[in-house]
């Protein structure tokens, strides 16, 4: 019963996840939310609002302008209902109310009430991938972020079109996890403290307005190969994740990401400039590359070792073992701090399966790190391959940061807040 006693302003919009809504409802209630639901006209094609009101167990509302009734009563209530809330939730969120709701739009009921709002709102967008991706999407995302607004990103997987991409609503059950901890969390009930610069009108891949504008941002990501033979290789189960993680939560802030990826199966995030690696040795040529970044954050998984001969042929099975011999590759990290500049900020993972914090405390002395994030292998829900993450940052001037599980969005975001807070 975390949410036990919180006001909650639930908007609906129209999107098929809309039918996510009626459970979404019944789990705030279960939590002890008192759940006030609001429906864009569209939403009501999805799902209907007796379903809504009948687990929130209040009426839906819906017009601005209701044709019956106190006209005075009704006039007033998206004022009334934004004083009331502890919160606004918008799940599922269209493209098209994310647009209304960064330009300052207030045709319904739930875009006046948004406005009125005194207290925190968070955005949980659904949409088709390419609509989520659509540089005019991300602006509207970017505006409501600089405007104080929590946005959940939509998750990876199969879209009512039938394709496969970002821009489902996450599970009921997990955007009910989202907004408990949305609603303990530290940042609560300030609103609006962000800067609200005009949003640049620009090519897809320009910087958007929020609180890294005009900063450089260098991510890793992912694992390397280093080649045994042709079809060979080393490597490791990194997915790329939270480190794709990172550079979209990176670039909605505003910055400009440069995304240095080994192989992986994610898709670029929405105005990040990604370069292609294979092995160590092309990760450490691609990050010096860009080494004068403001923010480094090394997020791969890079392979520590290579074999020392690569065969030019596939290596035929030969009676015996094998036995290869393997070179050290560069630390790209080590090498970076090597040539770390004034004013430059440098972030490590470490990736330990005992004796945690005192390891990853020396990789932060050895690779002259400002910060190191230390991930538990073994642990259920963190590490490499999960899709979420659990993680103690560490600061090289003695701060320590707990970072509970959750999805690496979300993860991504708080690590953000504390390299650049
Ligand atoms: N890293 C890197 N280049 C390498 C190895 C690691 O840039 N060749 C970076 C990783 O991206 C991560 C950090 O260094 O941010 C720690 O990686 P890890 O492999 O855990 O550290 P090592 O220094 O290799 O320590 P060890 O393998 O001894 O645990």
């Amino acid at each position: 019963m975390s949410l036990k006693g919180k006001k909650i302003v639930l908007g609906l919009t129209g999107s098929i996840a809309a039918y996510k809504a009626a459970d979404l409802t019944r789990r705030l209630v279960k939590a002890g939310a008192e759940v006030q639901p609001v429906m864009t006209p569209a939403a009501a094609r999805f799902i209907p609002p007796l379903t809504i009101a009948t687990l929130a167990g209040r009426e839906v509302l819906s017009e601005l302008f209701p044709d019956a009734g106190d006209a005075q009563t009704a006039w007033t209530k998206h004022v009334d209902l934004g004083l009331w809330a502890d919160a606004v939730v918008i799940a599922p969120a269209t493209a098209q109310t994310l647009a209304k709701l960064a330009g300052g739009f207030c045709d319904s009921m739930l875009t006046a009430v948004v406005l009125s709002a005194r207290c925190p709102v968070l955005v949980a967008p659904a949409m088709d991938h390419d609509m989520w991706g659509h540089p005019a999407t991300q602006r509207n995302v970017a505006r409501l972020h600089a405007d104080g607004v929590e946005v959940v990103d939509p998750a990876h997987g199969e879209l009512a079109s039938g394709l496969v991409g970002d821009g489902r609503l996450p599970e009921p059950e997990d955007l009910v996890a989202t907004i408990e901890r949305w609603m303990q969390g530290s940042g609560f009930g300030v609103q609006g403290s962000a800067p609200s610069d005009d949003v640049p009108v620009g090519a897809p891949r320009s910087p958007v307005p929020g609180p890294l504008q005009g900063r450089h941002v260098l991510v890793t990501a992912g694992p390397t190969r280093e080649a045994i033979d042709p079809v060979r290789f080393l490597s490791n189960g990194s997915t790329g994740t939270m480190g794709f993680a990172l550079a979209a939560a990176a670039a909605r802030r505003g910055a400009r990401v440069t995304l240095v990826a080994g192989p992986v199966a994610l898709d670029t995030p929405p105005g990040v400039d990604r370069v292609d690696v294979v092995t160590a040795d092309d990760l450490l040529d691609a990050a010096l590359a860009h080494a004068d970044a403001d923010l480094v954050i090394a997020a791969a998984a890079v392979s520590d070792y290579a074999p020392a001969q690569v065969s030019d042929h596939k290596l035929a099975k030969g009676d015996g073992d094998l036995t290869l011999t393997l070179r050290r590759t560069p630390d790209v990290l080590a090498t970076l701090g090597e040539r770390k500049r004034d004013g430059q900020t440098l972030v490590g993972f470490a990736l330990e399966t005992h004796g945690g914090e005192a390891k990853a405390r020396a990789k932060l002395d050895r690779k002259r790190l400002d910060w190191i994030a230390l991930n538990v292998q073994g642990e259920p829900g963190a590490g490499m391959g999960a899709p979420t993450n659990r993680v103690t940052l560490l600061g090289a001037d003695g701060a320590r940061v707990e970072i509970a599980t959750a999805p690496k969005a979300e993860v991504a975001q708080a690590i953000l807040d504390a390299v650049t807070g």
